[in-house]
């Protein structure tokens, strides 16, 4: 899936969007999100998250690595792998233990491994003073999940 993200509204509705296409138990996924700094990574995570159900801020987990979220349809796992140099940094801050969660991962190409383990990858791009989008299925029920959004 690709799409044209007009402005920072775009970029939300977008992550409301795929939540509100998500199963009403969201542990055990993983979303990806990529791009260049600055692309709308964050804007995108914040949204995710306050669709979710969490009221309140959502703090960057650049300095912390992980912010956890409690929600009615789960634990959201909010990670920032740009301080994180390879995969195997990645097992000691306990991504296996993240499982019992969705895990929303800002900077995955820090750990390529990881993309093993990965539903949805999403990557945001400069298109001009706006953004686009595009959206892959990497597991089986991330490509059936894509074409539920809308
Ligand atoms: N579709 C869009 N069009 C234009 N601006 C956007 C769009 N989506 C988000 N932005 C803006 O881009 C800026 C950077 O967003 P954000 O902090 O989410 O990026 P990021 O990818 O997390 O960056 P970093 O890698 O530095 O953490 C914000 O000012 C946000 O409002
Ligand atoms: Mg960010």
């Amino acid at each position: 899936m690709n799409k044209h993200l007009d402005d920072e509204q775009a970029t939300k509705a977008l992550a409301q969007a795929l939540y509100a296409s998500f199963p009403g138990d969201v542990r055990g996924w993983t979303v990806l999100l990529q791009g260049e700094l600055g692309a709308g990574k964050s804007t995108f995570a914040r949204a995710f998250i306050n669709a979710a159900g969490h009221r309140g801020t959502v703090p960057s987990p650049t300095y912390t690595l992980v912010e956890p979220y409690e929600l009615a349809s789960g634990k959201i796992y909010h990670i920032d792998l740009y301080r994180v140099s390879d995969s195997e940094e990645l097992r000691y801050l306990g991504w296996n233990e993240f499982d019992d969660g969705l895990r929303l991962v800002e900077w995955p190409d820090r750990a390529p491994d990881l993309a093993e383990d990965a539903d949805l990858l999403i990557e945001l791009n400069y298109a001009g003073d706006s953004r686009t989008v595009d959206i892959v299925g990497v597991s089986e029920r991330g490509a059936a999940l894509i074409l539920k959004i809308n």
